[in-house]
Parts: C-alpha cells; structure tokens; sequence
C-alpha cells in the first residue's frame, strides 16, 4: 500500500472538518428553533430545556475540537465563573448515566473567576464524570465538591464504583491505556494535557474499594 502524503492528510483533514461544521451549524440552528417554538408555546419542562441547553454546549465543544484539528484554534481564556462552568459539566454528563441508577451529590462551596478556556475545562470534567459513571455497575453514587482556598480553585469527583487496580495506578493518564473493551484510552491523557496547558492540573487522589476520587486544581 502507498503512504498517504502528507498534504493528503492536510486536505483530508479541511474537507472532514468543514463537512463537520456545516452540520454542527445545522443541528445548532435547530435546536435554537426548537426552544424558540417551545418559549412561544410556554412550554416550560426543565428537563427538556436543560437538554437544548446541554446540546448547543456539546456543539460548542465538538467546534472546539474540529478547530484544533486545523491547529488554528487561537482563542484566548476568558474568565469564566468556576461554580457555573462545573455546575453546567455535571449537567453535560448525565447523558452517560443511561439506565443506571445513580444518585449526584453536587457541592460548590464557593466561586470565583478563573481564566480558562471553558470549552476544554468542561470537556476534562464531562471525561472524568464519563469514567465515574463507567465504573458504576448498576447503583451508584457520584459527587462532584468544589471549593475556592489557597489561591486554587478546587473541584473533587468521587465515586464508590470498581476501584482502579493499585498497580494500574500510575498509567491511567497514559496515551492509549484502557481496562474497557470499547475504550480509547485518551480521555484521562487528554484531561492532563488540557489542564496542565492552562495552569491547571488533574490528580488521582484515590482508588480503593469504597471510593475513587479525581482532583482538577486550577491556579488562580
Ligand atoms: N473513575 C474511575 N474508576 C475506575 N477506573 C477508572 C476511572 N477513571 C479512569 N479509570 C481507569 O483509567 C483508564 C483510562 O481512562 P480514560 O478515560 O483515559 O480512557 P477510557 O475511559 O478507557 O477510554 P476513553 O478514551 O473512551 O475515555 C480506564 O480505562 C479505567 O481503567
Ligand atoms: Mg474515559
């Protein structure tokens, strides 16, 4: 088979990530439609308005993406208030949960403005909720705690589901490395690199069989 050139790629690359645009368009104007009609109507259920809300956030994310893709993704942080962007994850989150019967225990002690792209602060916190729901079986319980002290903003997610092996400890923010059968493997990698490019980082704080426990601590 002949090596695909590299300017292949390239082209490959802008046609996909432009196909993919005009359908986050699509999909974005909709939505923005449906909750028009539904306002007009005084349709007022929360839970189908926080799902709009959750869908033009994931756009906004899947945009994001496709714009680093092309490498000329130049948006510089803003500041964005911590408790609400963390607030807003969870809610992203809960689509995973599925039929699992998972209760949410959401804490935001206190706030503050931190400068952070809020697209990549929000996809870390959706990945590692996405494992903590992962790890569940059936029942579980997942909290989310944050608090503002010692010039960090502090958000930690625990769960009481199957604990990371102790000797797998130490590779789980590795490139590649996965315990599911279906997974990729990038996640955890792709949190660190995120937050450790915006003064931030992500930490394994425990695993063991009561309780797993991650911590994002964003320098203020
Ligand atoms: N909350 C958790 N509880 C138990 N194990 C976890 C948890 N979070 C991560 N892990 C372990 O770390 C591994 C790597 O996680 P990571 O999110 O990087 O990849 P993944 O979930 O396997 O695949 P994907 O790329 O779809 O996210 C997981 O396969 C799992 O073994
Ligand atoms: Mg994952």
């Amino acid at each position: 088979m002949q090596p695909v050139k590299t300017s292949e790629i390239d082209n490959k690359i802008r046609f996909v990530s432009h196909e993919i645009r005009n359908h986050i368009s699509v999909c974005d104007m909709y939505s923005q439609i449906i909750k028009k009609y539904l306002e007009k109507d005084g349709y007022k259920n929360p839970s189908v308005l926080n799902a709009l809300n959750c869908i033009s956030q994931s756009l906004q994310i899947i945009s994001m993406n496709v714009t680093d893709l092309k490498s000329v993704n130049v948006n510089e942080p803003v500041e964005i208030d911590f408790k609400t962007s963390a607030e807003k994850s969870v809610e992203l989150s809960k689509a995973y949960v599925e039929d699992k019967d998972i209760e949410f225990d959401v804490f935001i002690k206190n706030t503050v403005k931190i400068k952070i792209d809020e697209n990549r602060f929000m996809s870390c916190i959706v990945n590692i909720i996405k494992n903590a729901i992962e790890s569940i079986e059936i029942r579980g319980k997942i909290s989310v705690i944050g608090e503002v002290r010692d010039n960090c903003a502090v958000l930690k997610i625990s769960n009481n589901g199957k604990p990371v092996p102790i000797d797998k400890q130490n590779k789980i923010f590795d490139c590649g490395y996965t315990s599911k059968q279906s997974g990729s493997g990038y996640g955890l990698y792709i949190c660190k690199k995120y937050l450790n490019s915006q003064n931030a980082d992500i930490e394994l704080v425990k695993s063991n069989k009561n309780e797993t426990t991650f911590k994002i601590t964003v320098s203020l």
